[in-house]
């Protein structure tokens, strides 16, 4: 089976393809740097002696997209599992200041995550069967000064995959959401909090053993669905106030 990662320089996806090629399964390894790529695939196919293709990708390159998918199949077969994985936080205060910035955030965690979405769903609807898992984030459960606009773009990315995955849902289509709290990457390299973070190869065995059981929606660290149950219990009028 063939499995394509979008976004793949990211440690999470790093882990995500590296339980996917132990598990036998070619990878597609899409990423902006064509040569960090080559170089994943490489390692994947050393390591698991699988076949791999790198894949140059960029999420805001939306005419693009087809091209993409097109060359991960014409290298490896139909692809099976692909993982949306490719985000940016940008900068909240440089998006307040200047929309180009705030619409960068908008466009890689929404617009080309949905662009990519849309081709594979088409593709997976056709052949009844195949899955999408697609990272989101607990910033997407309720807006906050800090990080709106990366929130506002993750929440609607949600949303779009429960859409998704109800419209496929009896046509033999898996569509996943993860919703990760705290990961070790450079998204958190200098986040200062008393909240355990979770490994990426943790985090990595999470999604690949969800999918496989074909859960539909979970968060990850698990502890994280009762902190959002408790900031999504917060009456707007005090959440408002408060500097989370
Ligand atoms: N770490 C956390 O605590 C956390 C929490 C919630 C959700 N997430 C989500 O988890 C996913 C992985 O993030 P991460 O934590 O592993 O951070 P990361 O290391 O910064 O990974 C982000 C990935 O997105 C790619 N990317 C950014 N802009 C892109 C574009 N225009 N086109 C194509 N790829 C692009 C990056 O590629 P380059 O290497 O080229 O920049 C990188 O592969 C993201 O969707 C993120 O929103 C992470």
């Amino acid at each position: 089976m063939s499995v394509l990662i979008l976004g793949a320089t990211s440690p999470i996806a790093r882990a995500v393809a590296d339980e996917y090629a132990a598990a036998g399964n070619s990878i597609g390894v899409a990423a902006r740097d064509i040569e960090e790529a080559e170089r994943i695939g490489s390692d994947l196919s050393i390591r698991h002696g699988v076949s791999t293709d790198a894949l140059s990708f960029d999420a805001r390159d939306f005419d693009g997209h087809h091209r993409l998918i097109d060359d991960a199949e014409a290298a490896l077969g139909p692809v099976e599992v692909a993982l949306v994985a490719f985000g940016t936080m940008g900068d909240q205060q440089q998006s307040e200041q200047d929309f180009q910035k705030a619409r960068q955030v908008i466009d890689v965690n929404y617009t080309g995550a949905v662009s990519i979405c849309e081709i594979l769903a088409r593709r997976f609807e056709e052949r009844a069967r195949g899955s999408i898992i697609g990272i989101s984030s607990v910033a997407g459960d309720r807006g906050r000064a800090s990080n709106y606009f990366y929130g506002s773009a993750k929440g609607a990315f949600t949303l779009y995959l429960q859409g998704l995955r109800n419209r496929l849902a009896d046509r033999g289509v898996h569509v996943m959401t993860v919703k990760l709290g705290f990961v070790d990457t450079r998204m958190t390299f200098d986040l200062d909090t008393s909240i355990p973070i979770a490994s990426p190869e943790e985090t990595g065995r999470a999604i690949f053993e969800a999918e496989h059981k074909g859960v539909d929606s979970f968060y990850y660290p698990r502890f994280w669905r009762g902190i959002m149950t408790m900031i999504k219990s917060i009456p707007e009028r005090v959440f408002k106030h408060l500097s989370l």
